[in-house]
């Protein structure tokens, strides 16, 4: 990072550059009408086990914990669904689409110096294809993986990975999130945070509030002053 420069920015994934909404698509195929139901329960399960994991020393990865947590959502929705069809439908996540603005965000924040990578939960082997796929591969570097160390957000391991990839402290690095509870473990582990809140929710009471926060990624691209480098927009 040139010292000065614009900070480097690592984003988290999974609800905030990719839709973990869009889940639902697939899960319409096993339980007609309640596929949004059924990913939301997908998703609420996914994060509670990695939490409990993480902070029992019990960690597998994400892949088995995104499948584990279907089970579960499958059976509490009563949905009958063949042990095949839970593992085809657990690789909705290889597929997530991009929230809109992401790319051009991203394209505006890179045209204005900004380093710009990833820090997630998610395998490597679960990122690269959805964000290849999202047609934002290209666009971020570093891809860090909680994996590296066994452990889940918020652990504070996990948020080393951003310091130790990008050779500065955490206090010069920008972490996006659009899940609160993200916000509150970086910014414990020493980051400046932009939180993405697309549904207009109050702060986390876990006194570590955002340094700055808005409703969509073209936001935290206008804060930053990013300008536009086509004139597109
Ligand atoms: C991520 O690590 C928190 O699941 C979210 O991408």
């Amino acid at each position: 990072m040139t010292p000065g420069g614009p900070p480097p920015i690592l984003f988290d994934v999974y609800g905030t550059l990719l839709d973990t909404a869009s889940v639902a698509r697939a899960c319409e195929t096993v339980a007609p009408g309640r596929g949004a139901e059924l990913g939301a329960l997908w998703r609420a399960r996914q994060l509670e086990y990695t939490w409990l994991r993480s902070g029992a020393g019990r960690y597998v990865n994400f892949q088995a914990v995104t499948e584990a947590a279907l089970r579960y959502a499958v059976r509490a929705s009563g949905a009958r669904v063949a042990e095949d069809r839970v593992s085809a439908l657990a690789g909705a996540y290889l597929s997530l689409d991009p929230f809109p603005e992401a790319a051009g965000a991203l394209t505006r924040l890179r045209g204005a110096g900004h380093r710009c990578g990833v820090l997630s939960n998610g395998l490597p082997e679960m990122l690269l294809p959805a964000l290849r796929r999202a047609g934002l591969a290209d666009l971020l570097d570093p891809v860090l993986s909680a994996d590296a160390v066994h452990r889940y957000k918020p652990h504070p391991r996990v948020y080393g990975l951003g310091p130790r990839a990008l050779g500065c402290p955490a206090g010069e690095i920008l972490f996006v999130s659009a899940n609160g509870w993200d916000i509150a473990g970086a910014g414990w582990s020493g980051y400046r945070t932009f939180w993405v809140n697309r549904a207009g929710a109050p702060d986390e009471e876990l006194d570590a509030p955002p340094w700055a926060s808005g409703p969509t990624l073209d936001a935290l691209a206008e804060l930053l002053g990013a300008g536009d480098p086509d004139g597109i927009r």
